[in-house]
């Protein structure tokens, strides 16, 4: 498996598992924790939650999945930003160690800019990675001005910013992602598929017929090959947990690239940063 190398110096996966709207109740517990699980066994390297994700039930999924299992995957959990404080942050991270049945987070992230100084959310990451509870830590829904003043703040170890990225959201192209191109901080994009939006789209559909795959697998696959780039599908569904690793076998030509980005085109100026 391909990864990123974080600017600690840690590597993270390129591709992992999303958990946004598990974990919210005991009608698809089950099934959720079964798609986790087949997600392991067919070797998805990476998991992204976080403690607003079912009020804490996705970690929980997570961590009963996790249990017993010989190599465990690289985990992404973040901090809501009302608990961001220098002291909340800590109390967070603690709380989502013990649902996640862990001992250490690889990725621990601000969900998204909130009330609370940026500053005393990053003194509580070196607290918290100083006592081995996170490997590394970063931000989410950051655009370019807040990842400068995250900057200022974070000694150059800023592990990732995990945006809204993917063919038809092409904003990050514009000057975040060069941004942090420059100084080597992996982009994570969430909603890989629009949340499903993407996949009605035709030109996408035809694209992927011709190289005999799904529309899917050609979305996830343009991601992964922009480089300095991850990303973290999520789905619920056996098949498609399947379907979406197949991404990673995907190889997209110099052609298939140009006629992606005739489709879906970059932006040709500055966009705010979208957000879900
Ligand atoms: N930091 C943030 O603010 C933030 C925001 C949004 C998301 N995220 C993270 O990013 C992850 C992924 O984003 P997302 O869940 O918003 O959206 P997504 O991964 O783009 O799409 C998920 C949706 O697409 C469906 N789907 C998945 N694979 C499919 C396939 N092969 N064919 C057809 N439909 C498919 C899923 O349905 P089924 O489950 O029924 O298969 C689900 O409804 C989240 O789960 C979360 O971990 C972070």
């Amino acid at each position: 498996m391909r990864s990123c190398k974080m600017p600690s110096g840690n590597e993270m996966p390129v591709f992992g598992i999303g958990t946004w709207r598990m974990g919210e109740g005991h009608a698809k517990r089950g099934a959720e924790l079964e798609a986790i699980k087949y997600a392991l066994e067919l070797g998805y390297p990476m998991i992204d939650t976080a403690e607003m994700y079912g009020d804490g039930g996705a970690e929980e999924i997570v961590g009963e999945a996790l249990a017993g299992i010989r190599e465990r995957p690289f985990i992404v959990s973040k901090v809501y930003p009302h608990n961001a404080t220098r002291s909340g942050t800590i109390a967070a991270c603690e709380r989502s160690l013990e649902r996640l049945r862990l001992e250490r987070i690889d990725l621990y992230l601000l969900h998204w800019r909130g009330g609370v100084r940026l500053a005393e959310t990053y003194e509580a990451f070196f607290r918290l990675r100083e006592a081995g509870k996170i490997a590394d830590f970063g931000v989410s829904n950051f655009d370019t001005g807040d990842m400068e003043e995250a900057a200022r703040l974070d000694k150059g170890l800023t592990g990732t910013n995990q945006v809204l990225y993917c063919l038809s959201r092409r904003g990050p192209d514009h000057d975040l992602l060069p941004w942090m191109r420059k100084r080597s901080i992996p982009l994570m994009a969430y909603s890989p598929l629009d949340q499903g939006r993407l996949l009605t789209n035709a030109t996408l559909k035809k694209l992927a017929g011709e190289l005999r795959c799904t529309a899917a697998q050609l979305a996830l696959a343009w991601l992964l090959a922009q480089p300095g780039v991850v990303t973290i599908p999520k789905s619920m569904t056996r098949e498609r947990v399947k379907e979406n690793f197949g991404a990673l076998d995907v190889k997209l030509s110099a052609d298939i690239l140009a006629e992606l980005d005739r489709a879906f085109p970059a932006p040709k100026g500055k966009q705010s940063l979208e957000m879900l």
